[in-house]
């Protein structure tokens, strides 16, 4: 099935406008700009938050998410994912559209190749991660 495991073209073409994308400063902060601005819900959870910290450690997880849709190794992901469930934060499954929304809010930002094809493929490339994020532990 597609969701289960994106194509390979999908693959590249996301990873590739990640590479476009990452080196930006900006792109993270837009990120986080777009995601805790989609839901009211949100923008408290990061009150505390080091967005320096943050963004590093997000820029490390969007690598584990690609590495995912390669090769679904749960190793890669059980560590945020616990963070995140049930057990300890608690995000709701609901949320996680939003981060990935909020990621496309970014993504045709900065990248110049950005198009709703490109969006597609993005999403293919990291629903099996994402997916497995938001079911853990329920
Ligand atoms: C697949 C999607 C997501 C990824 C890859 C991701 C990644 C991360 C990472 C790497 C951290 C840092 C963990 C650490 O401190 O060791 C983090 C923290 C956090 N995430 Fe996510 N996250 C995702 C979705 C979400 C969603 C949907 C929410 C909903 C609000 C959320 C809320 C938070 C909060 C509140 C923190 C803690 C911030 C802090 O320490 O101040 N995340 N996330």
């Amino acid at each position: 099935m597609a969701a289960e495991s994106p194509a390979p073209e999908q693959l590249d073409a996301a990873q590739a406008s990640y590479e476009r994308c990452r080196h930006s400063e900006a792109f993270l902060a837009d990120f986080y700009e777009a995601f805790l601005g989609s839901d009211p819900a949100i923008r408290p959870l990061f009150a505390h938050t080091d967005f320096d910290r943050q963004r590093r450690l997000l820029q490390h997880a969007l690598g584990l998410l690609f590495s995912f849709a390669r090769r679904p190794n749960p190793n890669l992901l059980e560590r945020i994912a616990t963070r995140h469930g049930p057990a300890e934060m608690n995000i709701p499954a609901e949320q996680y559209p939003l981060f990935m929304d909020a990621l496309l809010v970014a993504v045709r930002k900065h990248d110049p190749e950005a198009s709703p094809a490109l969006a597609e493929a993005w999403r293919a490339a990291l629903a099996p991660g994402i997916r497995y994020m938001e079911r853990y532990g329920r």
